[in-house]
Protein backbone atom coordinates (compact mmCIF):
# COMPACT_ATOMS: atom_id res chain seq x y z
CA UNK A 1 0.00 0.00 0.00
CA UNK A 2 1.33 3.33 -0.84
CA UNK A 3 1.58 6.49 1.37
CA UNK A 4 -1.15 8.46 0.31
CA UNK A 5 -3.69 5.11 0.70
CA UNK A 6 -3.04 4.47 4.11
CA UNK A 7 -2.83 8.65 4.78
CA UNK A 8 -6.34 8.16 3.23
CA UNK A 9 -7.02 4.99 5.50
CA UNK A 10 -5.58 6.61 9.38
CA UNK A 11 -8.17 9.96 7.63
CA UNK A 12 -11.33 7.41 7.38
CA UNK A 13 -10.89 6.20 10.97
CA UNK A 14 -11.56 9.05 12.78
CA UNK A 15 -13.80 10.82 10.17
CA UNK A 16 -17.67 11.32 10.30
CA UNK A 17 -17.13 12.14 14.11
CA UNK A 18 -16.87 8.88 14.82
CA UNK A 19 -14.26 7.07 16.74
CA UNK A 20 -12.94 3.97 17.94
CA UNK A 21 -13.83 1.08 20.23
CA UNK A 22 -10.98 -0.36 21.83
CA UNK A 23 -12.11 -3.76 22.78
CA UNK A 24 -8.50 -5.19 22.67
CA UNK A 25 -7.75 -6.34 26.63
CA UNK A 26 -5.25 -9.12 26.58
CA UNK A 27 -7.13 -12.26 28.46
CA UNK A 28 -5.18 -11.48 31.62
CA UNK A 29 -6.75 -7.84 31.87
CA UNK A 30 -9.87 -9.06 30.35
CA UNK A 31 -9.93 -12.10 33.26
CA UNK A 32 -9.46 -9.21 35.88
CA UNK A 33 -12.09 -7.39 35.00
CA UNK A 34 -14.46 -10.47 34.63
CA UNK A 35 -13.45 -11.59 37.96
CA UNK A 36 -14.44 -8.02 39.49
CA UNK A 37 -17.85 -8.35 37.91
CA UNK A 38 -18.59 -11.64 38.98
CA UNK A 39 -18.18 -13.22 35.69
CA UNK A 40 -16.16 -16.53 35.08
CA UNK A 41 -12.99 -16.81 33.37
CA UNK A 42 -13.30 -18.88 30.46
CA UNK A 43 -12.85 -18.25 26.34
CA UNK A 44 -15.88 -18.88 26.26
CA UNK A 45 -17.42 -16.36 28.15
CA UNK A 46 -14.56 -13.54 26.85
CA UNK A 47 -15.94 -15.10 23.27
CA UNK A 48 -19.48 -14.49 24.44
CA UNK A 49 -19.01 -11.27 25.78
CA UNK A 50 -17.16 -9.80 22.35
CA UNK A 51 -19.78 -11.36 20.38
CA UNK A 52 -22.46 -9.20 22.27
CA UNK A 53 -19.92 -6.11 21.30
CA UNK A 54 -19.82 -6.89 17.77
CA UNK A 55 -22.82 -7.73 17.13
CA UNK A 56 -24.52 -4.40 18.97
CA UNK A 57 -27.05 -3.50 16.44
CA UNK A 58 -26.34 0.08 15.00
CA UNK A 59 -22.82 0.10 16.27
CA UNK A 60 -20.96 1.03 13.12
CA UNK A 61 -22.90 4.72 13.40
CA UNK A 62 -20.84 5.39 16.36
CA UNK A 63 -17.71 3.47 16.03
CA UNK A 64 -15.38 3.26 12.93
CA UNK A 65 -12.91 0.94 13.92
CA UNK A 66 -12.62 -1.87 16.41
CA UNK A 67 -9.75 -2.93 17.92
CA UNK A 68 -9.30 -6.55 18.95
CA UNK A 69 -6.89 -8.59 20.37
CA UNK A 70 -4.78 -11.78 18.98
CA UNK A 71 -7.57 -14.15 20.82
CA UNK A 72 -10.63 -12.42 19.44
CA UNK A 73 -9.93 -11.96 15.97
CA UNK A 74 -9.45 -15.63 15.52
CA UNK A 75 -13.31 -15.52 16.82
CA UNK A 76 -16.52 -16.26 15.84
CA UNK A 77 -20.54 -15.28 16.81
CA UNK A 78 -22.28 -18.10 18.38
CA UNK A 79 -23.77 -18.69 14.66
CA UNK A 80 -20.13 -19.33 13.26
CA UNK A 81 -19.58 -16.06 11.76
CA UNK A 82 -16.02 -14.49 12.32
CA UNK A 83 -16.32 -11.26 14.43
CA UNK A 84 -14.42 -10.32 11.35
CA UNK A 85 -16.93 -10.14 8.93
CA UNK A 86 -19.56 -9.34 11.50
CA UNK A 87 -17.60 -6.16 11.92
CA UNK A 88 -16.84 -5.31 8.13
CA UNK A 89 -20.47 -6.11 7.38
CA UNK A 90 -21.33 -3.11 9.90
CA UNK A 91 -18.60 -0.61 8.25
CA UNK A 92 -16.25 -1.19 10.96
CA UNK A 93 -13.00 -1.57 10.56
CA UNK A 94 -10.86 -4.27 12.23
CA UNK A 95 -8.02 -3.08 14.46
CA UNK A 96 -5.55 -5.31 16.30
CA UNK A 97 -3.24 -4.79 19.02
CA UNK A 98 0.16 -6.05 18.42
CA UNK A 99 2.15 -5.34 21.41
CA UNK A 100 2.94 -8.77 24.26
CA UNK A 101 2.66 -5.97 26.99
CA UNK A 102 4.60 -3.54 29.48
CA UNK A 103 7.05 -5.43 31.52
CA UNK A 104 9.34 -4.42 34.04
CA UNK A 105 12.81 -2.77 32.38
CA UNK A 106 15.84 -3.54 33.81
CA UNK A 107 17.64 -1.26 35.99
CA UNK A 108 14.62 1.55 36.54
CA UNK A 109 12.70 0.03 39.87
CA UNK A 110 8.90 0.74 38.96
CA UNK A 111 9.15 1.25 35.10
CA UNK A 112 8.10 -0.68 32.10
CA UNK A 113 9.21 -1.25 28.58
CA UNK A 114 6.55 -1.97 26.03
CA UNK A 115 7.35 -5.72 24.37
CA UNK A 116 6.76 -7.11 21.26
CA UNK A 117 8.65 -6.40 18.38
CA UNK A 118 10.37 -9.47 17.82
CA UNK A 119 8.80 -11.81 14.37
CA UNK A 120 6.13 -8.41 14.26
CA UNK A 121 6.98 -8.15 10.62
CA UNK A 122 5.50 -11.72 9.83
CA UNK A 123 2.90 -11.33 12.82
CA UNK A 124 1.57 -7.75 10.85
CA UNK A 125 1.59 -10.06 7.59
CA UNK A 126 -0.98 -12.25 9.09
CA UNK A 127 -2.81 -10.26 10.88
CA UNK A 128 -3.71 -8.18 6.81
CA UNK A 129 -4.33 -11.59 5.72
CA UNK A 130 -6.86 -11.79 7.99
CA UNK A 131 -8.70 -8.57 7.43
CA UNK A 132 -6.88 -5.70 10.17
CA UNK A 133 -6.54 -1.89 8.63
CA UNK A 134 -4.77 -0.28 11.49
CA UNK A 135 -3.02 -1.83 14.25
CA UNK A 136 -2.22 -0.40 18.43
CA UNK A 137 1.07 -0.53 20.62
CA UNK A 138 0.35 0.63 24.09
CA UNK A 139 3.69 2.13 25.72
CA UNK A 140 2.63 3.26 29.30
CA UNK A 141 5.19 5.48 31.88
CA UNK A 142 4.37 5.98 35.52
CA UNK A 143 4.86 9.58 36.43
CA UNK A 144 5.55 8.93 39.81
CA UNK A 145 7.28 5.45 39.70
CA UNK A 146 8.00 4.43 43.35
CA UNK A 147 7.78 8.22 44.48
CA UNK A 148 10.19 9.64 42.04
CA UNK A 149 9.92 12.66 40.86
CA UNK A 150 9.05 11.46 36.99
CA UNK A 151 10.24 8.70 34.26
CA UNK A 152 13.48 8.03 33.66
CA UNK A 153 14.70 9.70 30.46
CA UNK A 154 15.81 6.04 29.66
CA UNK A 155 11.89 4.97 29.65
CA UNK A 156 10.67 7.44 27.90
CA UNK A 157 13.14 6.47 25.58
CA UNK A 158 12.99 2.70 25.15
CA UNK A 159 9.25 3.04 25.06
CA UNK A 160 9.67 5.76 22.45
CA UNK A 161 11.96 3.67 20.36
CA UNK A 162 10.06 0.69 20.29
CA UNK A 163 6.69 2.74 19.23
CA UNK A 164 8.41 3.74 16.10
CA UNK A 165 9.83 1.10 15.47
CA UNK A 166 6.43 -0.40 15.65
CA UNK A 167 4.88 2.20 13.22
CA UNK A 168 7.38 1.60 10.84
CA UNK A 169 6.58 -1.75 10.38
CA UNK A 170 2.86 -1.28 10.40
CA UNK A 171 3.13 1.27 7.28
CA UNK A 172 5.62 -1.14 5.95
CA UNK A 173 2.95 -4.02 6.19
CA UNK A 174 0.05 -1.48 4.86
CA UNK A 175 -1.51 -0.77 8.31
CA UNK A 176 -2.15 2.27 9.73
CA UNK A 177 -0.52 2.22 13.26
CA UNK A 178 -2.00 4.00 16.37
CA UNK A 179 0.85 5.12 18.56
CA UNK A 180 -0.42 4.63 22.08
CA UNK A 181 1.96 6.86 24.61
CA UNK A 182 0.04 6.61 28.29
CA UNK A 183 0.81 8.53 31.01
CA UNK A 184 -0.93 6.84 33.97
CA UNK A 185 -3.55 8.36 35.97
CA UNK A 186 -2.38 5.93 39.29
CA UNK A 187 -1.23 8.23 41.87
CA UNK A 188 -1.32 12.16 43.57
CA UNK A 189 0.35 14.02 41.09
CA UNK A 190 -0.91 17.40 39.60
CA UNK A 191 -2.60 18.16 36.57
CA UNK A 192 0.65 20.36 35.95
CA UNK A 193 2.58 17.27 36.38
CA UNK A 194 0.63 14.99 34.20
CA UNK A 195 1.46 17.72 31.73
CA UNK A 196 4.93 17.90 32.01
CA UNK A 197 5.85 14.17 31.13
CA UNK A 198 3.17 13.97 28.60
CA UNK A 199 5.25 16.78 26.83
CA UNK A 200 8.05 15.25 27.54
CA UNK A 201 6.52 11.46 26.27
CA UNK A 202 5.62 12.94 23.29
CA UNK A 203 8.46 14.89 22.35
CA UNK A 204 10.52 11.37 22.11
CA UNK A 205 7.75 10.03 20.94
CA UNK A 206 7.72 12.59 17.67
CA UNK A 207 11.53 12.38 17.93
CA UNK A 208 11.88 8.50 16.86
CA UNK A 209 8.87 8.55 14.59
CA UNK A 210 10.42 11.34 12.74
CA UNK A 211 14.06 9.51 13.36
CA UNK A 212 12.31 6.51 11.71
CA UNK A 213 11.23 7.76 8.66
CA UNK A 214 7.52 7.12 10.33
CA UNK A 215 5.21 8.81 7.71
CA UNK A 216 2.81 11.15 10.11
CA UNK A 217 0.11 11.52 7.47
CA UNK A 218 -0.30 7.57 8.13
CA UNK A 219 -1.27 7.21 11.58
CA UNK A 220 -3.05 8.00 14.41
CA UNK A 221 -2.22 9.30 17.91
CA UNK A 222 -3.81 7.89 21.18
CA UNK A 223 -2.48 9.53 23.91
CA UNK A 224 -3.57 10.33 27.68
CA UNK A 225 -5.53 13.87 28.25
CA UNK A 226 -4.14 15.69 30.56
CA UNK A 227 -5.53 14.62 34.26
CA UNK A 228 -4.70 15.15 37.59
CA UNK A 229 -3.76 11.51 39.16
CA UNK A 230 -6.83 9.65 40.50
CA UNK A 231 -5.53 10.47 44.43
CA UNK A 232 -5.25 13.74 43.82
CA UNK A 233 -7.21 16.12 46.48
CA UNK A 234 -7.87 18.71 43.29
CA UNK A 235 -9.62 17.59 40.29
CA UNK A 236 -9.73 19.85 37.24
CA UNK A 237 -13.11 20.94 35.50
CA UNK A 238 -13.54 19.73 32.33
CA UNK A 239 -13.06 22.94 30.66
CA UNK A 240 -10.02 22.92 32.78
CA UNK A 241 -8.94 19.51 31.12
CA UNK A 242 -9.85 20.83 27.44
CA UNK A 243 -7.61 23.63 27.56
CA UNK A 244 -4.74 21.58 28.69
CA UNK A 245 -4.80 18.89 26.74
CA UNK A 246 -5.06 21.26 24.08
CA UNK A 247 -2.82 23.29 24.77
CA UNK A 248 -0.13 20.55 25.14
CA UNK A 249 -0.85 18.48 21.85
CA UNK A 250 -0.45 22.04 20.16
CA UNK A 251 3.10 22.34 21.28
CA UNK A 252 4.06 18.40 21.13
CA UNK A 253 2.09 17.02 17.77
CA UNK A 254 2.60 17.91 14.28
CA UNK A 255 -0.16 19.24 12.14
CA UNK A 256 0.72 16.58 9.80
CA UNK A 257 -1.26 13.71 11.76
CA UNK A 258 -4.45 13.43 11.11
CA UNK A 259 -6.22 12.43 13.93
CA UNK A 260 -5.71 11.65 17.49
CA UNK A 261 -8.14 9.40 19.68
CA UNK A 262 -7.73 9.60 23.30
CA UNK A 263 -7.91 7.06 25.86
CA UNK A 264 -10.08 6.69 28.43
CA UNK A 265 -7.49 5.47 30.70
CA UNK A 266 -9.79 5.03 34.32
CA UNK A 267 -11.64 8.15 34.03
CA UNK A 268 -15.14 7.66 34.71
CA UNK A 269 -16.94 7.55 30.89
CA UNK A 270 -18.98 10.78 32.14
CA UNK A 271 -15.77 12.67 32.61
CA UNK A 272 -14.40 11.59 29.14
CA UNK A 273 -16.98 12.55 27.45
CA UNK A 274 -17.09 15.60 29.43
CA UNK A 275 -13.72 16.91 28.71
CA UNK A 276 -13.55 15.58 25.30
CA UNK A 277 -16.71 17.73 24.55
CA UNK A 278 -15.15 20.83 26.22
CA UNK A 279 -12.19 20.38 23.56
CA UNK A 280 -14.47 20.85 20.74
CA UNK A 281 -16.84 23.80 22.29
CA UNK A 282 -14.03 25.53 22.83
CA UNK A 283 -11.18 24.88 20.43
CA UNK A 284 -13.59 23.78 17.15
CA UNK A 285 -14.05 25.07 13.78
CA UNK A 286 -15.48 27.80 15.15
CA UNK A 287 -12.83 29.08 17.46
CA UNK A 288 -10.02 31.85 16.70
CA UNK A 289 -7.45 28.96 15.95
CA UNK A 290 -9.42 25.68 15.16
CA UNK A 291 -7.63 22.35 15.88
CA UNK A 292 -4.99 20.84 12.97
CA UNK A 293 -6.48 17.67 13.54
CA UNK A 294 -9.40 15.31 13.98
CA UNK A 295 -10.12 14.71 17.45
CA UNK A 296 -12.11 11.79 18.75
CA UNK A 297 -11.55 8.88 20.92
CA UNK A 298 -10.70 5.33 21.45
CA UNK A 299 -11.98 4.42 24.80
CA UNK A 300 -12.16 0.86 26.08
CA UNK A 301 -13.28 1.40 29.64
CA UNK A 302 -15.52 4.17 29.07
CA UNK A 303 -17.23 2.40 26.64
CA UNK A 304 -17.24 -0.94 27.69
CA UNK A 305 -17.84 -0.80 31.38
CA UNK A 306 -21.41 -0.56 31.56
CA UNK A 307 -22.01 -2.96 29.39
CA UNK A 308 -19.87 -5.34 31.07
CA UNK A 309 -21.43 -4.27 34.45
CA UNK A 310 -25.05 -4.82 32.85
CA UNK A 311 -24.11 -8.25 31.06
CA UNK A 312 -22.60 -9.60 34.23
CA UNK A 313 -22.01 -13.62 31.94
CA UNK A 314 -25.92 -13.97 31.45
CA UNK A 315 -27.47 -14.52 28.34
CA UNK A 316 -30.65 -12.96 29.36
CA UNK A 317 -28.57 -9.48 29.92
CA UNK A 318 -27.59 -9.28 26.76
CA UNK A 319 -29.51 -6.95 25.15
CA UNK A 320 -29.74 -4.47 27.90
CA UNK A 321 -25.66 -4.81 27.38
CA UNK A 322 -25.15 -4.13 23.90
CA UNK A 323 -27.95 -0.77 24.71
CA UNK A 324 -25.73 0.33 27.27
CA UNK A 325 -22.78 0.36 24.68
CA UNK A 326 -24.61 2.01 22.12
CA UNK A 327 -25.63 4.46 24.79
CA UNK A 328 -21.98 5.28 25.35
CA UNK A 329 -20.78 5.35 21.91
CA UNK A 330 -23.82 7.77 21.26
CA UNK A 331 -22.71 9.87 23.91
CA UNK A 332 -19.13 9.94 22.98
CA UNK A 333 -19.64 10.82 19.60
CA UNK A 334 -22.14 14.20 20.83
CA UNK A 335 -18.89 14.92 22.51
CA UNK A 336 -16.85 14.97 19.08
CA UNK A 337 -19.57 17.18 18.13
CA UNK A 338 -18.74 19.52 21.07
CA UNK A 339 -22.48 18.87 22.21
CA UNK A 340 -22.21 16.12 25.09
CA UNK A 341 -24.30 16.74 28.22
CA UNK A 342 -24.17 15.16 31.63
CA UNK A 343 -27.82 15.57 31.53
CA UNK A 344 -27.78 12.94 28.64
CA UNK A 345 -27.03 10.04 31.22
CA UNK A 346 -29.11 10.62 33.84
P1 LIG B 1 -8.98 2.66 28.25
O1 LIG B 1 -9.86 3.62 27.49
O2 LIG B 1 -9.74 1.76 29.16
O3 LIG B 1 -7.81 3.36 28.88
O4 LIG B 1 -8.40 1.67 27.17
C1 LIG B 1 -7.85 2.20 26.03
C2 LIG B 1 -6.80 1.30 25.53
O5 LIG B 1 -6.85 0.88 24.41
C3 LIG B 1 -5.67 0.96 26.42
O6 LIG B 1 -4.65 0.41 25.66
Amino acid sequence: MNGATLSDAAKAMLSGGKGLLAMDESNGTCNRRFAEAGIAQTVEMRRAYRDLLVTTPGLGHYISGAILYDETIHQATADGTPFVKVLSDAGIMVGIKVDTGAKALPGHPGEKVTEGLDGLRERLRDYVGMGARFAKWRAVVDPAPQGAAGPSDACLRVNAHALARYAALCQEAGLVPIVEPEVLMDGDHTQAHCREITEAFLRHVFHELAMQGVLLEAMILKPNMVVAGLACSRQDTAEEVADATVRCLRRMVPAAVPGIAFLSGGQSAQAAAARLSAMHSRHGPDSVAPLPWLLSFSFGRALQQSALEVWSGKEENRQAAQSALLHRARSSCAAVRGEYDVSMDT
